[in-house]
């Protein structure tokens, strides 16, 4: 399949050996064998018992006609302000969208400037933050949008017993009508249809991580504007171009497979996404859960158990250049980095070159974060340190969608490679389950004791 002008592209030279000596670089023989073994499984993937559907959900179209539709009744009731509340993957994704596809200062413009309401983020329960968006916001026009894949996520369904409560007394009976609810067959489900609360479906073979391009992530976005149109057609381009790849033309697979190498045969455990653009920020957060929650695994039983799985670190350039990089160019050599970067930025801001910063005279804000990624890059190399770089065209939807693909396809080839299930994550449950036996939660008994138990001694100072 012939790249078009608006297509991700993934450019991995700087992580090959040579030009690094193959202790810190990946040879191009190893990288053909690696991805001799992921033939299989793009098709595994998209089989109809594949354990995750995170890629065939976009063949589904009419899920996609659903949250359009809803995006769109909603928005015509002319909401000021959009409560997300969802925790993980039922939050990252939407935050990813809505930040990188929105107006820079979208909550700053005022109503006749914005396509849709403010924006706000429900993925904690801290009091300080919950409690001042409630004294803050005029609920009598908010929308409030609920995701949780399961229905039973403790930080969600306080949050949401707390926004609902705030609501109802301010509008009294009507409440339901400013909420959606984005669920399965949970509690919650049970709750919004016995409460009349407008629903989309959170598919049940898409779990939380993945869902950014289901209604879990695209409902938020496009009730604030987001045509998500585009964003799912580059999302299936993405899928087209990895199914028709000729061997080391797909970028997930050829990501995969250095990624692996770096873990697994180069002594690199941690996987920096740097990416620099603003917009971009939210996205290595999703990035970091995206890796860490699907990689992070204890595999085998017994004697045999071993602990795989990369640390994700977010980065943002230039910024983190003033904070992270030097640990990245000469702490342990313990880091692949890829970076992501635009070819453009949606405006021009030259700088006027005076006095002292006359060298930056007709240089571009634009022109000035392309040499810092490059030289960022650059700087790397020289100290033998391993980078790829995902190149999006410009901030815009299609490529998005290509670059959340990539990326969920990549994270699910590291996988198989690992041979690890992406799609569990029995670490995340004990601790949720800790959490209700700690709160006292009935049937959680027994729990409570082991807790109780095993409480390593306090030395409190
Ligand atoms: O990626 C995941 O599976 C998790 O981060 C979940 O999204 C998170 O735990 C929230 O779960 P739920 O959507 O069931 O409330």
């Amino acid at each position: 399949m012939k790249s078009l002008a608006g297509d991700l592209h993934l450019e991995v030279g700087a992580a090959l050996a040579p030009p690094l000596d193959r202790e810190h670089g990946v040879g191009r023989a190893e990288i053909r064998k690696v991805l001799k073994a992921l033939e299989p499984v793009l098709p595994r993937l998209l089989a109809a018992d594949a354990p995750s559907g995170f890629l065939r959900v976009l063949g589904r179209r009419k899920l996609g006609e659903a949250i359009i539709a809803e995006a769109r009744r909603c928005a015509q009731r002319k909401p000021r302000d959009l409560i997300h509340i969802g925790i993980g993957g039922s939050s990252l994704g939407a935050e990813v969208l809505w930040r990188a596809l929105t107006h820079p200062q979208h909550n700053l413009l005022p109503d006749s400037r914005r396509p849709g309401p403010r924006v706000h983020f429900v993925d904690n329960v801290d009091p300080d933050s919950l409690g001042s968006l409630l004294e803050w916001v005029d609920l009598r026009h908010a929308l409030v949008h609920v995701v949780s894949k399961s229905g039973g996520t403790v930080e969600t369904a306080a949050a949401f017993q707390v926004v609902r409560q705030a609501v109802e007394k301010r509008v009294g009976p009507t409440w339901a009508r400013h909420f959606v609810a984005t669920t399965g067959r949970g509690a919650l489900g049970a709750l919004a249809r016995e409460e009349g609360i407008a629903t989309l479906p959170f598919p049940e073979d898409v779990g939380g991580r993945f869902s950014a391009l289901t209604a879990s992530g695209l409902f938020t976005p496009a009730v604030a504007g987001v045509d998500v149109g585009p964003l799912l057609a580059g999302a299936r381009r993405m899928l087209a171009r990895m199914r028709s790849a000729e061997p080391g033309h797909d970028p997930a697979a050829v990501a995969a497979a250095i990624a692996h190498r770096m873990e697994t045969a180069k002594h690199k455990p941690i996987h920096v996404l740097m990416a620099y653009a603003d917009a971009l920020e939210p996205l290595a957060r999703w990035f970091v859960q995206l890796c860490g929650e699907s990689l992070g695994k204890r595999k085998g039983r017994g004697a045999h158990v071993r602990h795989v799985g990369p640390t994700p670190l977010a980065a943002r350039g230039t910024t983190d250049q003033h904070s992270q990089v030097q640990l990245f160019v000469e702490g342990p050599p313990d880091k692949l980095v890829s970076f992501v970067r635009l070819q453009a930025q949606n405006r021009a801001v030259e700088i006027p070159g005076a006095g002292p910063a006359a060298y930056l005279d007709g240089v571009s804000l634009g022109a000035l974060l392309e040499a810092e990624q490059r030289g960022t890059a650059v700087a790397l190399a020289r100290a033998g340190r391993p980078s790829v770089t995902w190149e999006l065209p410009a901030l815009e939807a299609g490529a998005l969608g290509q670059l959340l693909v990539a990326l969920e396809t990549q994270t699910a080839y590291q996988a198989a490679l690992l041979g690890i299930d992406a799609f569990d994550q029995p670490g995340v449950e004990a601790g949720k389950i800790a959490a209700f036996a700690l709160l006292g939660r009935e049937g959680y008994e027994s729990e409570r004791a082991a807790i109780e138990a095993d409480a390593p001694p306090s030395w409190r100072i």
